[in-house]
């Protein structure tokens, strides 16, 4: 085994360094970002497989900024879609077999069930559309690739995310609104890491669309409360209020839960609830 991670100072990437250093250092990984590996470069990428002969690519790069890809569309469509092509193409012709990560932004929220891997996708934002994008183009080039949708990621070693801009804001502010009518589930990028793992030391390799987000189901609001309360942030008052009372350039889904029965019945995994994540993560920040 070969693996090439690309997008790897991102924050998912980071955690996949973590994670196989701890548990497969003896296995000969290439981490690469867009100083290394543009992926939007088709020759660079089909120059770059081919010498590295990976056999497996995992795919952490993308445009990831929701509201300022509604404005900078063209980039958001590169990263996204284009260049997923690139390392389909260059995929096929070495052999390497593909884990690609998604999002549950592909799906418009109109549903109150957990989405399901066949269920309708119907974009709503430019981010969704292009994720989308990429899916489809790797699937008809690489049909043996793994694609894993998921969803609210956040890490320690994250640079943005929602969790350090919830402490950021708690620690500056007496009060901030947030949002209570999007419905979700956070996913820490450490379980997401470990989870590629698994999917990479499987007995088979199962290829396919896979849903993993934690466990349980929160609002924006309920998730701000709950970073405050571990962080013991008491000075602010978290306020709850409407999408509509708080625009943003990006639609984003007013419910975007993921059924996660597929991929646990498939690697006959457990997944920990989003509080417990949390809390780990929260716990690894007071210590950095
Ligand atoms: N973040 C979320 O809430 C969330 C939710 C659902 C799904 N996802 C998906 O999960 C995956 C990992 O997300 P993440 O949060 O780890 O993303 P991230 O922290 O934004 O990291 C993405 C990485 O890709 C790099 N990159 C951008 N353009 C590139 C290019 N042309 N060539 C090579 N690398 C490039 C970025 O570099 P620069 O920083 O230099 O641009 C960055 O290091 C993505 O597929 C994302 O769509 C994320």
């Amino acid at each position: 085994m070969k693996i090439l991670v690309t997008g790897c100072k991102g924050q998912l990437g980071q955690e996949l360094h973590r994670v196989f250093d701890a548990e497969i250092p003896d296995v000969p990984v290439v981490y690469t970002d867009a100083d290394t590996l543009d992926i939007t470069d088709a020759n660079a990428v089909e120059r770059f497989v081919s010498d590295c002969a990976p056999t497996h690519i995992i795919n952490c790069a993308a445009y990831t900024a929701v509201d300022r890809a509604e404005e900078d569309a063209l980039l958001c469509s590169k990263i996204n879609a284009d260049a997923v092509m690139n390392i389909a193409r260059s995929a096929e012709h070495c052999g390497a077999k593909v884990v690609h990560i998604s999002t549950d932004y592909v799906f418009d929220g109109r549903s109150w069930q957990p989405y399901r891997e066949g269920d309708t996708v119907n974009p709503r934002s430019r981010y969704g559309t292009t994720k989308r994008k990429g899916e489809t183009l790797l699937l008809s080039i690489c049909p043996d690739t793994i694609i894993v949708r998921t969803s609210w990621l956040y890490s320690a070693l994250g640079a943005n995310n929602f969790v350090k801009t919830m402490i950021r804001l708690g620690q500056e502010k007496s009060r901030i609104k947030v949002v209570y009518d999007q419905i979700g589930t956070p996913t820490h990028a450490a379980d997401l890491a470990k989870m590629i793992l698994t999917i990479l030391r499987a007995p088979k390799w199962l290829p396919g669309v896979y849903h993993f987000s934690n466990e349980g189901v929160c609002s924006w609001y309920d998730f701000a409360k709950a970073i405050h309360r571990l962080t013991g942030i008491t000075g602010c008052a978290v306020m709850p209020v409407r999408s509509s009372d708080y625009p943003t350039a990006a639609e984003r889904p007013p419910f975007s839960v993921l059924d996660k029965e597929k991929i646990k019945v498939s690697f006959g995994i457990e997944i920990p609830h989003w509080e417990e994540s949390l809390e780990r993560c929260i716990k690894e920040m007071s210590n950095q």
